[in-house]
């Protein structure tokens, strides 16, 4: 028995609310518009293995909407977003579980649609395009990969019509670019960033994570580290900042760089030596056969 449990005391059920899943456009829409009443509402995109992270969000949506606003959570592994030779056929899929991490934290609704459901006439023949933003950084190893992302995040806030929708912080550019769109394109809606969630270790919480082997995931602790390096340097400017960061990443095992970047987070393009203000410090590294991102807000100086 745990320590500390009661024998004879009847173990209360804590209430969980109950989310409705739907599959279908049609669904949707009803379970998430049951009726006219004007409530604010709220959505939390994400292509599922929810994780802490995931449900920080969900989190910070229904605080937004309150007891009587609607949440959402879609759960799409968009193919359109995957390069070829990328992880889209192993990608984890749970939604069982995903499910209940979603109720747990407050989603009414979740919507996981097939590919077919969201790609009926099969490949969009007309996309998005993130244009320069979309090309640098992550796009520079990912090409196409931005131009994904916008594509299915504007369908999925076509389809579900929110007030707010919440994107994590860990995937800067993406939050970047989606800001953009949403500007550039007159979207009525507001986008909300949610802070990076960690493990106490400093490790950024991943579906991708559960992709690393014991000492990948010790080798893996090198990208965060080197973030906090570089964040601690902030009051010294762009470059020491770079070098602090740099130094930490230097002869770290197992740990193949891509990119590590002081980045103006208002065009996602690499900050001058001469910046100064809210910047974003960022890393992408294979650890393992496994690709990594993370990155840290700072003000420099
Ligand atoms: P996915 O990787 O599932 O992430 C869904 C959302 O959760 C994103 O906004 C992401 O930034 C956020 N997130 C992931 N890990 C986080 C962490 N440790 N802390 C805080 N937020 C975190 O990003 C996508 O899916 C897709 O590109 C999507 C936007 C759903 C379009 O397909």
């Amino acid at each position: 028995m745990a320590r500390g449990k009661q024998p004879n005391k009847p173990q209360r059920t804590p209430k969980v609310h109950r989310a409705v899943v739907t599959r279908t456009v049609d669904d949707f829409e009803a379970a998430f518009w049951p009726d006219e009443q004007p409530v604010d509402n709220a959505v939390v995109m994400t292509m599922g293995a929810l994780h802490e992270g995931h449900a920080a969000l969900i989190r910070a949506a229904r605080k937004q909407v309150g007891r009587e606003g609607r949440v959402a959570v879609t759960v799409f592994v968009n193919p359109l977003q995957f390069g070829p030779g990328e992880d889209l056929e192993r990608y984890p899929r749970t939604l069982d579980d995903d499910v209940r991490l979603a109720e747990e934290h407050g989603a009414d609704v979740v919507f996981a649609p097939s590919a077919e459901e969201v790609y009926p006439n099969g490949e969009p023949q007309v996309r998005m395009a993130a244009g320069p933003m979309g090309e640098r950084f992550e796009g520079a190893t990912r090409p196409g990969h931005f131009d994904g992302v916008l594509t299915v995040v504007a369908k999925l806030l076509h389809i579900t019509d929110p007030d707010f929708a919440f994107f994590g912080e860990k995937d800067a550019q993406q939050l970047a670019i989606i800001q953009r769109m949403v500007a550039d394109l007159d979207f009525d809606v507001e986008i909300v960033g949610v802070p990076t969630v960690r493990e106490e270790d400093g490790l950024a919480l991943s579906s991708r994570n559960r992709y690393l082997s014991a000492e990948d995931r010790e080798h893996a602790l090198a990208l965060s580290k080197a973030l906090f390096a570089g964040r601690d340097a902030a009051a010294q400017g762009p470059k020491a900042v770079r070098e602090a960061a740099s130094a930490a990443l230097d002869g770290a095992e197992g740990v193949t760089l891509d990119y590590l970047a002081l980045i103006d987070p208002h065009d996602f393009s690499e900050a001058a030596d001469d910046f100064q203000g809210e910047a974003v410090l960022a890393v992408a590294a294979k650890v393992g056969p496994t690709r990594l991102i993370d990155n840290v807000r700072i003000i420099v100086r």
